[in-house]
């Protein structure tokens, strides 16, 4: 999702830095961005110039040190300790005046805010997958948020062409407390042999419409995601209805993680 935000950012006219934790991955990002933006130059929306001054706005920043930044969104994998990590390394290494943004799917703002010597300049700012086609995003304030920092966050993603929605800080916020009950609930009725992977899918698409069904979407998440986020619910909430699927478990442990892996529900080339 990081090269999803770093796109929408530079092509809102904002100069990034794409740090990720090597080279190699930075560089795979914008690859990856470079790939995206074609695909508009060739449907027309887009001019070969202006991909080049959206790639241009995008710089490798293979360290955090000294970053001069308005803002820092961090949009690294589901696990508290890494989060909290990289939010005092951000708080060491960002100007003053830098909003420090999670792109969290789950994990408390309170706590990372609590990481760092500027609670009153941490917030979530959680877009959807894929960044740049999803219109929302929830913008979660965490108990010392200020209303200068929620504003600010807010406009920006405005500035973005996004909509942002205000959220509180509660386990899984309001997407992923009523998505990721579904998705597990999904996987269950496979676990239980009530229907295949397929049949679930096409019950949710063409019975209730969504784009996707829920065990495509999983693989699509990530499972380990999936799994990350039930966990927060779980014992956030201390709620026995928020229990992971063992499956979904079972598949995270086997390394079938989904669509980046190659399998998950299902296989990918
Ligand atoms: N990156 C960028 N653009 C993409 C893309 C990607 N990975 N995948 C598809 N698109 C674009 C396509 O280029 C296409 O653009 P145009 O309409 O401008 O031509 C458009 O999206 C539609 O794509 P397709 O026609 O190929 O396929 P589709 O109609 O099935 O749409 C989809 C693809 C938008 C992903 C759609 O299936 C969908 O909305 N799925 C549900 C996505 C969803 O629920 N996301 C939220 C996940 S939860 C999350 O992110 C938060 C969390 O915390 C876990």
């Amino acid at each position: 999702m990081g090269s999803g935000i770093a796109q929408v950012a530079a092509a809102g006219g904002h100069d990034v830095l794409l740090n990720d934790r090597s080279r190699e991955l930075i560089e795979r990002g914008i690859a990856g961005i470079g790939k995206q933006l074609s695909r508009s130059v060739e449907k027309g929306r887009l001019s070969e110039e202006g991909r080049a001054e959206i790639l241009a706005r995008i710089a490798v920043a293979p360290a955090i040190a000294g970053f001069d930044v308005d803002v820092a969104i961090e949009a690294a994998s589901e696990h508290l300790e890494t989060k909290l990590a990289i939010f005092r390394a951000l708080d060491e290494a960002c100007a003053p005046r830098a909003v420090l943004a999670s792109n969290t799917s789950s994990i408390s703002i309170t706590v990372l805010g609590a990481a760092t010597r500027r609670p009153e300049r941490t917030i979530g700012m959680h877009f959807m997958n894929p960044v740049p086609v999803m219109q929302l995003v929830e913008i979660i304030r965490g108990i010392a948020t200020s209303q200068e920092t929620y504003e600010f966050t807010r406009d920006l993603a405005q500035q973005l062409g996004k909509t942002p929605v205000e959220v509180r800080d509660f386990p899984g916020f309001v997407s992923n407390r009523v998505l990721m009950p579904m998705i597990n609930e999904a996987i269950y009725a496979v676990y239980e042999g009530v229907a295949t992977p397929e049949a679930v899918d096409i019950v949710m698409k063409l019975g209730m419409n969504h784009p996707m069904g829920p065990l495509t979407l999983a693989d699509f998440i990530g499972l380990d995601t999936c799994l990350a986020i039930m966990d927060v619910l779980y014992t956030g909430f201390g709620d026995s209805k928020y229990r992971a699927c063992p499956l979904l478990r079972q598949y995270v442990a086997a390394g079938w993680l989904g669509k980046k892996s190659g399998r998950g529900f299902y296989a990918y080339s």
